[in-house]
């Protein structure tokens, strides 16, 4: 652990990992939650393994990574409720527009959108971290599903603007490390 102090130290979060090109930044935020003291479960949609693999989440929080609603991974219990009722705070990253549009709707057919439909909103809050190509983020339909899903109490981390994997530059971009971590401090506070 870092001698660094956090107001997350302590604190047990979520880290929903959907199928997007900027997983392997997760990756360093796992670890860098884990130096502060953070206990992190992760949970994947099956797109989100073909990015980065459960073994390197696995070895960076030290714990199971819920990545199939058909696998127990502690105790035979039902996994998604038992997930979503120890967590203080849940960050979505990278949050793909397909996510988007499942919560929006109500669609719960993976791990990560099944995990939150057990959340209760008005308890523990849930922030998702949306990044993509700039056209995907101005589709009518993921703004629209963004807004809906401010409505519904979601609190989102707005992508910044900036080089794209997709060597597009435009909004879409996942903000760092650091912003990524101050959003989950003031959730908590
Ligand atoms: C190479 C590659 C990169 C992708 N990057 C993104 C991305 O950054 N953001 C996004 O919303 N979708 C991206 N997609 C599309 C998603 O992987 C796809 O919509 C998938 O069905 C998402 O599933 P999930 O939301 O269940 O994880 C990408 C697909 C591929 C093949």
């Amino acid at each position: 652990m870092t001698t660094e102090k956090s107001i997350l130290q302590g604190k047990h979060i979520l880290i929903g990992v959907s199928g997007g090109i900027a997983c392997y930044k997760t990756a360093e935020l796992v670890s860098k939650l884990v130096q502060l003291g953070v206990i992190v479960d992760v949970v994947m949609t099956e797109a989100a393994t073909r990015f980065v693999t459960p073994l390197t989440f696995e070895s960076l929080s030290g714990r199971g990574v819920f990545d199939s609603q058909w696998k127990h991974i502690d105790g035979h219990a039902p996994q998604h409720i038992k997930i979503s009722q120890c967590a203080d705070a849940m960050l979505v990253v990278p949050c793909t527009m397909d996510m988007l549009a499942k919560l929006a709707v109500g669609f719960t057919n993976d791990p990560v959108s099944l995990v939150i439909s057990a959340i209760d909103l008005s308890e523990t809050p849930v922030l998702l971290a949306p990044s993509m190509n700039v056209t995907m983020l101005n589709q009518p339909s993921t703004q629209r599903n963004l807004t809906i899903l401010k409505e519904d109490g979601y609190r989102l981390v707005p992508p910044e603007a900036g080089w794209q994997a997709c060597r597009a530059h435009g909004a879409g971009r996942l903000p760092d490390l650091t912003t990524l971590v101050d959003a989950l401090e003031t959730a908590i506070s």
